[in-house]
């Protein structure tokens, strides 16, 4: 269960955060969605590869994971006898809830000469049922190693699946899997404010819809994201992803301007993923304070899904923090 944030007034928490960590031998990662308080004490900021290479990699004996579950539940597979532990256990994901696993189950028996080939954002037990796990940074030069011939199952996200279908003319069976957080995008409000800002590139996560990334004239992960936003000539970029990564952008380019692609009212706020948004560092403090709560797996269970992330680990090894999926 999640820790009830008892009495914390008065408390400095940030000078308890950094206490504990020491205490606690522990490393604290987060992902660029998270709130830019987390962000600004974390020990690692990075998208879902370089966070899991972190998990597998660190010599520290916990891992406080700023993240959303499965996120945590990749870093606990991948480094079973660290204390792992998530700062709010109901941090979860829209694709994770699209793909249950009975149902995936199904469908790969549907299709046995296919093989699954699956975005991290699911759950262990699909990752358990799934050949070979992808992340956005590394889905490219994973599929660029897999024979065209061999056929696909691509899950849970469809508009990921479908952009690299589009892009790679692969014909991969896709599940109807969408992130709620991307698909908040309005494509009509977007062009209004490309229209305001007609030199500013639009940078886009392909977890976006199609007429999203259509528009884009970079897609790649949030690192992949974030490079393109260092590396471009211009000073203003229009951002199609979750807006906290934009903290980031701001830190390390202070002189350029980064506009958040709106949603349909206008705005970019109905595009804060509600699930990264339940870390707070009162639940941080409590978390390494009370080292609950932790992830905890099944060791066959665990075992079973490490084969497919130790797959991607491998398969990925040419991938090094670019995020890059390129233009479309
Ligand atoms: P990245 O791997 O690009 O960080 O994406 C994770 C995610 O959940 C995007 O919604
Ligand atoms: Fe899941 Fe979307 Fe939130 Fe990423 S932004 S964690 S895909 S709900």
């Amino acid at each position: 269960m999640t820790a009830q944030p008892t009495n914390l007034s008065g408390l400095d928490l940030r000078a308890e955060i950094d206490r504990l960590r020491i205490e606690r031998k522990a490393v604290i990662l987060a992902h660029y969605y998270q709130r830019p308080e987390i962000q600004d004490l974390a020990d690692f900021v990075g998208d879902s590869l370089e966070l899991s290479r972190k998990a597998a990699a660190t010599d520290a004996e916990v891992i406080a994971f700023c993240g959303v579950k499965f996120m945590a539940e990749t870093a606990k597979i991948l480094s079973p006898e660290k204390i792992v532990v998530l700062p709010d256990l109901d941090a979860g994901c829209s694709l994770e809830d699209s793909c249950p696993p009975d149902k995936f189950a199904a469908f790969r028996a549907q299709h046995p000469d296919h093989i699954a080939l699956t975005y991290i954002n699911c759950s262990t037990e699909v990752k358990a049922l799934s050949d070979v796990i992808v992340t956005s940074s590394s889905a490219e030069t994973i599929l660029a190693k897999i024979p065209p011939e061999q056929k696909i199952i691509f899950g849970p996200d469809r508009h990921l699946g479908g952009y690299l279908n589009r892009k790679f003319g692969r014909d991969m069976l896709l599940w109807p899997g969408v992130c709620i957080v991307h698909e908040a995008f309005s494509e009509t409000e977007l062009l209004k404010l490309k229209a305001q800002h007609p030199d500013a590139p639009i940078a886009a996560h392909p977890e976006c819809p199609a007429h999203i990334v259509d528009h884009a004239d970079y897609v790649g992960s949030t690192s992949g994201i974030l490079n393109y936003a260092k590396a471009m000539e211009g000073d203003t970029l229009i951002v199609a992803t979750e807006p906290h990564i934009i903290h980031q952008m701001e830190l390390a380019m202070p002189g350029k301007t980064f506009i958040g692609a709106p949603g349909a009212d206008g705005n970019c706020n109905c595009n804060i993923c509600p699930y990264m948004a339940l870390n707070t560092l009162e639940k941080l403090y409590l978390a390494l304070r009370d080292l609950s709560p932790r992830i905890e797996i099944e060791e066959g269970l665990r075992l079973e899904a490490k084969k497919s992330l130790d797959a991607m680990l491998a398969m990925a090894s040419a991938t090094v923090g670019q995020g890059d999926l390129g233009r479309p």
